[in-house]
Formats: structure tokens, sequence, C-alpha cells
């Protein structure tokens, strides 16, 4: 047996992510078995020795036509109670989205804080060690988590996947449609200048979300005949980044790009890809857009994959590499 190797398992339903990891790091996935019985319940085993080795577990927790983003958690949290109970010697969970991540503090009387409760059951169960992709809030992922909180963004991906879109591009603007991700807006166009070796504008759209109701206010920057990047974290029904485009082109912007580390895709998220304000809108493939027309898929959907990203923090968590370096470098 060779543990120089992790082990390297994904459930069913991120096995398509999984085996792309898996195909970087050059090796397979290991072989587990999920069983569904009558009642609803479940049972989950690693089929290979575990004892001493260090594991990780890729399992993507958002809800598809087969299971809800619930069944996931559950199936992660047992199955990394069954390889601490083989005796794994360390144990990480490799969530490339990780869901309830936006319920992170107080905003009414009484209100759940459901970003710690998510922690502290994975936590629970045993696990050593999580990595997630471009988490909502940042702040509150670090402090939930009481276990190694690995954090990779996509950032070098995105800016790496416009070079050649944007290297003759006289004006580029990165925005961000809200308050909340300008930190993360402003790390992509850092990145983005680096790569087209020039400056970059920068602003946001003031937002504000009440009982579920999303409002769009003033646009902070100057996108005015310029091409313009709204970055998010992810992409729900799409009326966040789609207020953000309308606002943008009624400024003035030519272009505009709507861009999200993980596509959910809910409701009538369909419409941001069919508007003539979006030219494209891009994302990662830690979900798979399997909810979206078809037709809007092949004609303005571009999903780069953070699989060799996830291959890479997997090689040097396991070999004892940086990952500040892997994401700064
Ligand atoms: C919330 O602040 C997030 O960062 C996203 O902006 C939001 O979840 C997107 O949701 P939707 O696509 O439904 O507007």
């Amino acid at each position: 047996m060779d543990h120089r190797v992790p082990l390297l398992f994904a459930l069913s339903a991120s096995r398509a992510f999984g085996k792309a990891v898996a195909e970087k790091l050059g090796t397979a996935l290991s072989e587990h078995e999920e069983r569904a019985f009558e009642d609803g319940e479940h049972k989950i085993r690693p089929l290979v020795n575990v004892r001493g080795r260090d594991v990780f577990v890729i399992h993507s927790l958002y809800t598809d036509a087969g299971e809800t983003v619930n069944d996931k958690l559950c199936r992660l949290l047992f199955f990394i109670g069954a390889l601490r109970d083989a005796s794994a010697r360390q144990i990480t969970a490799v969530i490339p989205y990780l869901a309830y991540a936006r319920k992170d503090a107080k905003t009414q009387p009484r209100d759940p804080t459901t970003t710690r409760y998510i922690a502290q059951m994975i936590e629970a169960v045993g696990t050593d060690r999580v990595m997630t992709l471009d988490v909502h809030n940042l702040q509150a992922y670090q402090n939930s988590f009481r276990i190694r909180a690995e954090h990779l963004e996509a950032t070098k991906l995105f800016a790496a996947y416009f070079l050649p879109t944007l290297k003759d591009a006289a004006k580029v603007a990165v925005i961000s449609p809200d308050a909340g991700g300008i930190k993360r807006a402003e790390r992509f166009r850092s990145a983005l200048g680096q790569v087209l070796e020039r400056d970059i504008g920068s602003g946001f759209m003031e937002k504000a979300r009440a009982k579920g109701v999303m409002t769009a206010g003033r646009l902070i920057g100057d996108v005015a005949d310029g091409v313009v990047i709204i970055l998010d974290d992810l992409i729900s029904t799409g009326g966040t980044l789609l207020s953000a485009a309308k606002l943008c082109k009624a400024h003035g912007a030519r272009a505009v790009y709507a861009v999200a580390s993980h596509g959910v895709f809910v409701g009538n998220a369909d419409k941001l890809l069919a508007t003539d304000e979006v030219e494209q809108v891009v994302v990662t493939d830690t979900i798979p857009p399997f909810r979206l027309d078809a037709e809007l898929v092949e004609r303005k959907l571009a999903v780069v994959s953070a699989a060799a990203l996830f291959a890479e923090a997997i090689r040097r968590v396991h070999e004892g590499g940086s990952l500040v370096e892997l994401l700064q470098s």
C-alpha cells in the first residue's frame, strides 16, 4: 500500500467532480458503498482499508433531483463517522460548495447562526480539516470551525479565463454586487490587474435584502464605456447579478460579464442567461448547471473547472505544502 498517496473518496452525487480531481492528482477514486433503505434511511461505508491513511472526502452540498442538501450533508457526516471508526488517521472534508454559508449572523431576534451549527456537526463526527472554495463570508467560516478550515479562491482561475477577452479592452472595471463582496472583488481586481498588466477600476452596488426580497440601490464606481465584470460568490435566482448588470448598463457600461464561483441556479435563473444585458455568465464546476435551459447553457454559460485547484490543494495538504503559495503565486 502506497501511503504517499492520499485516499480520495467522492460521494455518488459528486462523482463527476471527484473523478476530475482524482485525474489531476494522477490517482483513482477509492470505492465506497452507498445503500438506500426503503424507509428513506441509508448506510454508507468505505470498501477499502482506511486504517492509518490520510483520507479526503469530496462532496458538494446542494440540492439536485436525487438528494436534498440535507440528505447530502447527512451522508457526508455518516461517511466521515464511518471513516473515523475504521481508524483513518486524518480526514479532510472537501466541500467544493458549502451549503448554509449565507446564514452566518443573527439579523432578526432569535435567528439561527446556521454556519456555526454546520461546523459543529462536521467536527462532531471526527473531521480533522475542512476545505472549500469561495465561501460566502470568510470570517464567519474561519471563526465557525475549530478544526483547520482551508479556503480556496477561484480568483486566479477567473483572471486567466478573462485574459484573452480583456487584453485589448481600453477600460475594465470589477464590480461587487453588494458591499459584503467588496473584499472578494478587490482580490479579483488585483489578480486581473496582474495578468493584464494595467489598472482595473472597481465599484459596488448597494443592495438590501428584507424578508427574502432583494432591492438594488446605487452603483458606486465608474463603468461608462468600459467592460464590466460583476463578481459574486454564488448565483442563486440570478436576481442580484441581473440587477447589477442592468445598473451597470444604465451607467453606460459597454459589455457586462456576470461571474460567480458557484452556480446554484434556482427559480428564474434562466433570465440571467437570457438577457441581452449580459454577454456571458461564468461559474466554476462546483455545481453542475443541471437546472438551466440547455440552449442557454450552450450559448451563454462558461464553466471554468476548479478540479485542478482542488487537486493541487489536496496534494499540498497531504505532503505538507503551502496553500498560501498556491493561492498567491
Ligand atoms: C448574498 O449576499 C450572496 O452573496 C449572493 O449575492 C446571493 O445569494 C445571490 O442570490 P440571487 O442570485 O438569488 O440574487
